[in-house]
């Protein structure tokens, strides 16, 4: 076992873990936090998709033990204590999603394109969300909600 330490949605955490680990196997079962989803496991469909300083990281495709002081966040450090994040906002009321198990790969992937590209054409954001398949919702709900977030998020910085 190796002991990693790193920042999980602003708290330092603790966790060991073998040097095979995934980091998408430390983060749901080491950290416990389960919104970080498991889909191909061949760093093809986005579903794992966490930040890791700041940049969108397939999980699945990364060892744990090469987290060490980073700073990571997951879905569920998206929402802050006011409320869910303009992105989640957008996604909601847009219909952006039906099952949701794409959608927190989706919406960590929106916010690194928006906090980039505040204003991104269509074609921007298609090329952004390339890597996360969504099996139900269709694409351009997907689109439309992130154009939303982009609007909203200019409006009221
Ligand atoms: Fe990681 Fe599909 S589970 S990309
Ligand atoms: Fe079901 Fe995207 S909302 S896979």
């Amino acid at each position: 076992m190796t002991r990693v330490t790193l920042t999980v949605n602003g708290r330092v955490r603790e966790i060991d873990v073998e040097t095979s680990t995934l980091l998408v196997h430390a983060v749901r079962e080491n950290l416990r936090l389960t919104g970080t989803h498991v889909g191909c496991l061949t760093g093809d469909c986005g579903a794992c998709t966490v930040r890791v300083d700041g940049a969108t990281v397939k999980s699945c495709s990364v060892l744990a033990v090469g987290a060490q002081g980073a700073d990571l966040v997951t879905i569920e450090g998206l929402a802050g204590d006011d409320g869910l994040h303009p992105v989640q906002q957008a996604f909601w009321d847009e219909f952006g999603f039906q099952c949701g198990y794409c959608l927190p790969g989706m919406l960590l992937t929106a916010c690194e394109l928006l906090e980039n590209d505040p204003d991104p054409d269509d074609a921007a954001i298609v090329e952004a969300v390339n890597g996360n398949l969504c099996r139900c919702t269709g694409y351009a709900a997907v689109v439309r909600s992130i154009r939303c977030a982009a609007d909203r998020m200019r409006e009221t910085p």
